[in-house]
């Protein structure tokens, strides 16, 4: 009986959990969308490209999730159940400002993967197939960020030289 309260127990803060990931990602969603159109230059077309095709792979991180919320036993949130905190990505005056994208875009894939992380550590030992999934988003992201470091090196070394 204690066994199977404190699974429920376990259950429940991994729905918790999970729903923050689902919102994370739907807002990563909203702000990659936003910079993809929004950005300006010659200089931002990469940037454009990468945030369109990543686009793709955070929504299908969002329909992942959102399967195992309701195999566990919770509701995917609606629109406005959800929480916006990526300041670092919001619409910005200057539409050429690039590096101030690559830098939100860094923030927000951090982010991701500190929840995965605190993820996989709760369902340790007691829910592997919630913890496979969030091995493999962490795993995704950090791709993400390995990109957008990558894309940062370049511009700060390009401002070097301005
Ligand atoms: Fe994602
Ligand atoms: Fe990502």
């Amino acid at each position: 009986m204690a066994k199977s309260k404190r699974a429920a127990q376990v259950r429940e803060k991994l729905v918790r959990d999970l729903i923050t990931s689902y919102n994370m990602e739907v807002e990563t969603v909203l702000n990659f969308l936003c910079h993809s159109i929004n950005l300006d230059g010659v200089r931002a077309e990469e940037i454009k490209k990468s945030l369109t095709a990543e686009i793709q792979s955070e929504l299908s991180h969002a329909t992942l999730l959102g399967k195992r919320i309701k195999v566990l036993g919770g509701q995917v949130p609606g629109s406005m159940e959800l929480k916006a905190r990526q300041a670092s990505l919001q619409a910005q005056e200057d539409t050429t400002d690039v590096e101030a994208v690559i830098k939100g875009v860094i923030e927000a894939e951090e982010a991701a993967i500190e929840q995965y992380q605190k993820i996989i550590e709760l369902s340790d030992r007691a829910d592997y197939v919630t913890q496979e999934l969030a091995i493999q988003l962490k795993g995704d992201e950090e791709d993400h960020r390995q990109l957008f470091v990558g894309f940062l090196k370049e511009y700060t070394r390009l401002r070097g030289n301005i």
